[in-house]
């Protein structure tokens, strides 16, 4: 890839899901330092005002992104605002922890809803756009995206859909000059746990054992993941498509 000047995003238009906090957050920031307008997509107003006081060119959009229409209503904020989009960014996304013996229909829907149906949506809204502007796709996946996750199978069975997505569309939409890609963390510092229902004190464990898991010896942090996120958004990263890219200290390799 020929690297790019700062800036390199200058005037294009970005859509970040899951925004305020995390591997969104720091991909929001770091899309508006490369010069993109970015609106940011979450549930939490005032998670998103944080992210947004870190850059004017940020804007934020509380919404569910599982609601009925709301896809299409982020897809048409960002065009009305911008006049055009260039990068969709599917980032938000929820873990589980649910072994076989407890899954649980009402779950597991609604973990495939955010995980899988919400950035289908979202992609399906954005391709006009995307096709004037040969703009590109970056799902976010995980390192259990292609390795097995016992306790919570449903978690790496959504992101090994988002996966085979990532790959199909790439394919799908290569003659229109849209590329897809995703990008694959390892454990990243962020309020995903947390936000899993998981207390305290497990989080820690977790955090502890991933740690001593991972060969580089710790978690990632966001912007770690996000800096791959803008290489791969970059219009210079033209050969590009269709590639899961894994970003976590080496676990999958272990
Ligand atoms: N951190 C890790 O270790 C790790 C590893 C591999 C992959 N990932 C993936 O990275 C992505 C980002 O996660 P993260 O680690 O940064 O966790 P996070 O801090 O929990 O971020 C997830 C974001 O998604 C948003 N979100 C959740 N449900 C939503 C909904 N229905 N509508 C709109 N926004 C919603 C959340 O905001 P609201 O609650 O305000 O809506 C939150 O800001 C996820 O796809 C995750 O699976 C993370």
């Amino acid at each position: 890839m020929t690297a790019s000047p700062v800036g390199h995003l200058q005037d294009r238009v970005a859509i970040v899901t899951g925004a305020g906090s995390g591997i969104g957050r720091a991909t929001a920031i770091a899309l508006a330092h490369a010069g993109a307008h970015v609106l940011g997509v979450g549930r939490r107003a005032d998670a998103l005002r944080e992210t947004a006081a870190r850059h004017p060119a940020i804007m934020a959009l509380p919404a569910d992104i599982t609601a009925d229409g709301t896809p299409q209503a982020v897809i048409d904020a960002a065009t009305d605002c911008w006049g055009r989009l260039d990068v969709l960014v599917n980032n938000a996304g929820a873990t589980a922890v649910m072994p076989l013996a407890e899954t649980d229909a009402e779950r597991v829907a609604g973990l495939m809803a955010l995980n899988v149906l919400a950035p289908s949506l979202l992609a399906h809204a954005a391709l006009p756009h995307l096709r004037t502007h040969r703009g590109t796709i970056i799902n976010i996946s995980s390192t259990y995206g292609h390795s097995p996750l016992p306790g919570a199978a449903h978690y790496a069975a959504s992101k090994a859909a988002l996966e085979q997505l990532t790959r199909s569309w790439a394919l799908e939409l290569a003659a229109d000059g849209i590329r897809v890609n995703a990008l694959a963390p390892g454990p990243t510092e962020s309020e995903a746990l947390t936000a899993a229902g998981l207390p305290d004190t497990v989080v820690e464990q977790i955090k502890q054992d991933e740690a001593t898991r991972i060969p580089l010896g710790r978690r990632g942090r966001p912007e770690e993941v996000a800096a791959w996120i803008v290489h791969l958004a970059d219009p210079a990263a033209t050969w590009i498509t269709g590639q899961i890219i894994t970003v976590d200290g080496g676990l999958e390799l272990t």
